[in-house]
This record gives C-alpha cells, sequence and structure tokens, in this order.
C-alpha cells in the first residue's frame, strides 16, 4: 500500500517542530519515528519493532544485511547526507549473537566508515574484552549511520529515517541479545521517554529480541564513576549469553 503523501507531510512536520522546540526524541514517540521512517524508506509501517518487512527484505523474507545495505544506497533521506563523509552502516560478525547499537557515528567514525573508531570505541572495545568478546564476534552498528553536526544528539526526523535500516540489520542477524548504548538508541527501540538510568539494567522485550540499555561508552569517559554500573550490565549479558 503506497503512503499517505500527506500523512508524511503532518509527521515530518510535526517531528520538526518538536525538534525545533528542543523537544527531541524524548518527545517524539517511536510510533511516529517507525510510520516516518517507513514512509521515507517506501513502504508500509510495520506494528512490530522488528518486522519481517523490514527494509532490504521483501514482506515475510528475512533481510540480508547486503541487502538492507543496498537498499540504504547513497542515502538522502534526511540533511545529515549533506555533512557526512562516510555512511557508517555497521560492522562485525554477519552471524553475531550479539549486537550492539549506538547513537551516531562521531568524528573518526565519518572519516572512517566503521563504527565505534574513536575514544568511545576503544572504550567500547575494552568493555567486550571484560567479558571475553572480541569486536570481530559481535556487531556493531548506531541508530543513525551519518554523523550529525558537532555530535549533537540525532533529531527525530533523522532517527526516523534511519530506524527501518536498523530493524532490517536486527531481521538479518537475529541476534540472541541486544545491547542499545545510550539514551537514543534505547529510547527509539524502546518507545520510552525514560531516562537511561532508568532502563538500563535490566532486559527488555523487543519484538521477541532480548533487549539491554547501558550507558554509552562516551558518557563513561565523561562519568568514570558510573563504570561499575556498565561492568554489571555487561556481566548481565554474559549470564544470559552462557
Ligand atoms: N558514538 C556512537 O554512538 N557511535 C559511534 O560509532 C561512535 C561514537
Amino acid at each position: 500500500m503506497p503512503a499517505d503523501p500527506s500523512l508524511i507531510q503532518e509527521l515530518a512536520e510535526n517531528l520538526a517542530c518538536r525538534a525545533r522546540l528542543g523537544l527531541g526524541l524524548v518527545e517524539a514517540r517511536a510510533g511516529d519515528l517507525r510510520r516516518l521512517g517507513a514512509a521515507l524508506a517506501g513502504r508500509t509501517a510495520p506494528d512490530q519493532p522488528v518486522p519481517a518487512g523490514a527494509a532490504g527484505a521483501g514482506p515475510g523474507l528475512r533481510p540480508s544485511l547486503e541487502g538492507v545495505r543496498a537498499q540504504l544506497g547513497d542515502c538522502q533521506r534526511c540533511a545529515l547526507a549533506q555533512g557526512r563523509r562516510k555512511l557508517v552502516f555497521g560492522a562485525g560478525l554477519a552471524t553475531a549473537k550479539i549486537m550492539f547499537i549506538g547513537e551516531a557515528p562521531g568524528e573518526k567514525e565519518d572519516e572512517q566508515g566503521e563504527p565505534f573508531v574513536g575514544p568511545a570505541g576503544h572504550l567500547l572495545t575494552r568493555m567486550l574484552a571484560a567479558i571475553g568478546l572480541t569486536r570481530e564476534e559481535v556487531y556493531i552498528t548506531n541508530l543513525v549511520k551519518c554523523r550529525p553536526p558537532h555530535n549533537r544528539d540525532p533529531r527525530p526526523e533523522e532517527a526516523a529515517a534511519c530506524l527501518p535500516f536498523l530493524e532490517g540489520q536486527i531481521a538479518a542477524l537475529r541476534p540472541q541479545a541486544i545491547l542499545a548504548l545510550g539514551r537514543p538508541a534505547a529510547q527509539a527501540l524502546l518507545d520510552s521517554d525514560a531516562p537511561i538510568s532508568a532502563l538500563r539494567g535490566r532486559w527488555h522485550d523487543l519484538g521477541g529480541t532480548p533487549l539491554l540499555p547501558t550507558f554509552h561508552p562516551a558518557f563513561l569517559l565523561r562519568s568514570p564513576e558510573r563504570k561499575a554500573e556498565a561492568y554489571a550490565d555487561l556481566k548481565a549479558l554474559r549470564r544470559r549469553l552462557a
């Protein structure tokens, strides 16, 4: 069914208005993000967070990571495309059991086209090592695939444009567990406006996939006193997989 252009327009204006008012993702329900994202990606909005029909697949089919990447193409679906050097799709094992989802590429990621290769990425690598994992054994991506200017939080319409592709990546991987790193990824995926401190530390259900929010490594670099909580989350992940 083709998306209704007036609905797309209304959603886009609504989300842009929230962003102008500084309300950010917190005030934009993920349902809105999904409907707008689906419309921008040229398909009907899914009802479920991890749909079989996510970007990169036909209805009812499991997408492949390559299919999702091909659909994303030289993405111009939001304004972030204009400022990016490289689109950062994701990296790691295509059959990974664990998926890490951050917020958005930073400067180094934008330069190299790889997620989490800057200072926050170095800490993420150490966090993985603390529970006996390497980057090559997991899959790492972000809520949005292009760097926001000055590393600001992604805007609702930017997250909305990317969400169908993130859902496509999740549907392709079918991971046993997802770690959402930081507030924007956790809130967008869980359709929640709760702070990360309230979301983290317990398992949530994302359309049948267990999802554990935890602190973003960049936040931990600024607030090292919160590292113990993040390590507790990582240990919970380890226990879940064991
Ligand atoms: N922060 C993120 O959220 N993602 C990256 O890829 C790098 C820094």
